[in-house]
């Protein structure tokens, strides 16, 4: 059967799959043979089949993720699997306990204050700007703490680690037949050059906190991932530390791991928040009761939120309305999903007409696991492109399909993230949203995929189209 050519504007992401099974009537599972660009793939679409591949099973994930190898390292554990990934995700599954999350929140408010000085400053000068870039230089400052115990202050002045990460995927090899960039000797020249440039300034840091942590100077309870990694170290190694440097394996371990943890926690929060502030802006009966909430919990004058969140940090988790609204935006708005790798006899069984979908003949098939047509299909959610906040509320909430939300995948190989991420978008909206008004600045012909100028678009991870324009004023 040809093709369907369907109209999405250059980079459009997540739209192709739902509007391929729209076009050929496909509702839960189909395949999709591209060659010669790529396997045949299984593009599942169903809650049920999507818990099959990575819940019931714990599919391996495709070889496609070697690619990733370039941005994060052949050791961190987004790429690794079995035994490797299993010891490396355990060591850092602390760095992200609820207890633990609530000591960092005090560091992340400080983060979100120098991001309030960069929207004054913007709101003073009037004009349409990017707001992507500034979400995307609050949370590298964030997980720059978190994954390093590092200061990087990105957002305001530039650092080298910072740099080389953001410069490294501009030379990820293309997945599609493009020959000319692949074989292009300045693409592999630079792909080895900041790949080399991160291991070395990563391991630069590493040794530091190493010596740090012997000369006494680090408090106890520290659980950075830095630190996390080097508990590891140290119990492995009964504390000979001059083997360190020269234990090039585990040092690359940690490196790769950083490199993972700060690849994947940095845009996916940063176009998150962007969604925020663009649906909120579309849906002021939303912002207004989500100001309303914040009023009870934070107190009247806005001023006030910050000393009230310090006090008490887990005071954001007990906002249930900020709650509903993050996670509505992150359904509507969701770039991520998982792709896993077909086995031999293992066939996905649609629960409703038992009829099996092998993944593996001649070879596994590629099985695409997306997030944004499952979170869109009316069969999953009433009224799936309409912003309701108040469906992740009460009875409504305990109703909802099983596995069909999923932003931040489900199984074993979900998002070790996923609190941190939520923890920073509560923190941000608290201390946002009842100072500043945010307009979307699209130009009126910016081309609009299913009714939103802010669409998805994919570079090294997605993110809104154009960065999102915004102007904004504040309000206090
Ligand atoms: C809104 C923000 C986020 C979203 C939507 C998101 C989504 C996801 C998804 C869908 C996966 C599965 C990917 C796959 O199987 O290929 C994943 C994995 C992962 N995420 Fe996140 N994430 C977010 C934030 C974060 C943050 C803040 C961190 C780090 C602190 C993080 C670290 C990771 C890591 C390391 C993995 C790989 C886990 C493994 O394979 O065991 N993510 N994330």
């Amino acid at each position: 059967m040809p093709l369907v050519c369907f109209k999405a504007p250059p980079r459009a992401t997540s739209i192709r799959w739902p509007a391929i099974a729209r076009e050929y009537d496909l509702h839960t599972i189909y395949y999709l043979d591209l060659w010669p660009t790529y396997d045949p793939m299984v593009i599942v679409l169903d809650p049920a089949l999507a818990a099959q591949a990575t819940q019931l099973k714990n599919l391996p994930k495709h070889p496609m993720y070697r690619l990733m190898e370039y941005t994060v390292g052949t050791q961190s554990i987004i790429t690794t699997t079995g035994e490797q990934w299993k010891f490396w995700r355990k060591v850092f599954d602390p760095g992200f306990s609820s207890s633990h999350l609530a000591t960092l929140t005090p560091m992340v408010v400080g983060r979100v204050k120098v991001f309030i000085e960069k929207l004054e400053e913007h709101a003073k000068a009037g004009e349409v700007f990017e707001l992507l870039p500034l979400t995307k230089s609050l949370t590298i400052d964030v997980i720059g703490r978190v994954t390093m115990a590092s200061d990087f202050n990105t957002q305001k002045q530039s650092h080298e680690i910072v740099e080389a990460f953001l410069a490294m995927p501009k030379y990820i090899p293309p997945i599609n037949l493009d020959l000319v960039r692949l074989l292009s000797p300045s693409r592999i020249w630079n792909a080895r050059h900041y790949q080399k440039k991160l291991d070395r300034l990563i391991g630069e840091v590493v040794s530091q906190r190493f010596q740090e942590r012997r000369a006494g100077k680090v408090a106890l309870g520290e659980r950075s991932l830095v630190h996390l990694a080097l508990d590891t170290y140290e119990q492995a190694r009964e504390l000979k530390a001059e083997t360190l440097a020269t234990d090039t394996s585990f040092m690359r371990n940690i490196v790769h791991n950083i490199r993972g943890f700060f690849f994947a926690g940095h845009a996916t929060t940063a176009a998150s928040l962007c969604y925020l502030y663009y649906l909120l802006n579309k849906h002021p009966d939303v912002l207004y009761q989500l100001r309303t909430e914040h009023e009870v919990f934070l107190g009247a004058n806005p001023d006030d939120a910050e000393e009230r969140i310090l006090e008490e940090p887990h005071i954001l988790k007990r906002m249930p309305y900020t709650t509903a609204v993050i996670k509505e935006s992150l359904r509507l708005f969701v770039g991520a999903g998982t792709i896993r790798n077909g086995v031999p006899g293992l066939n996905l069984v649609d629960p409703k007409t038992q009829i099996e979908y092998p993944t593996y003949r001649d070879g596994p098939f590629p099985i695409l696991v997306r997030a944004f047509p499952i979170h869109r299909d009316p069969t999953n959610f009433s009224d799936p492109d309409l912003f309701l906040p108040q469906r992740f509320l009460g009875q409504e909430a305990g109703e909802m399909k099983k596995d069909a939300y999923r932003p931040f995948e489900k199984g074993s190989r979900d998002c070790p993230g996923q609190e941190l991420s939520m923890m920073e978008m509560r923190v941000t909206l608290a201390l946002t949203i009842r100072k500043f008004n945010f307009d979307a600045a699209y130009p009126e012909d910016a081309p609009e995929v299913m009714g939103d100028h802010a669409y998805n678009v994919m570079f090294s991870s997605a993110g809104p189209a154009r960065g999102l324009p915004v102007t904004i004023s504040k309000l206090v």
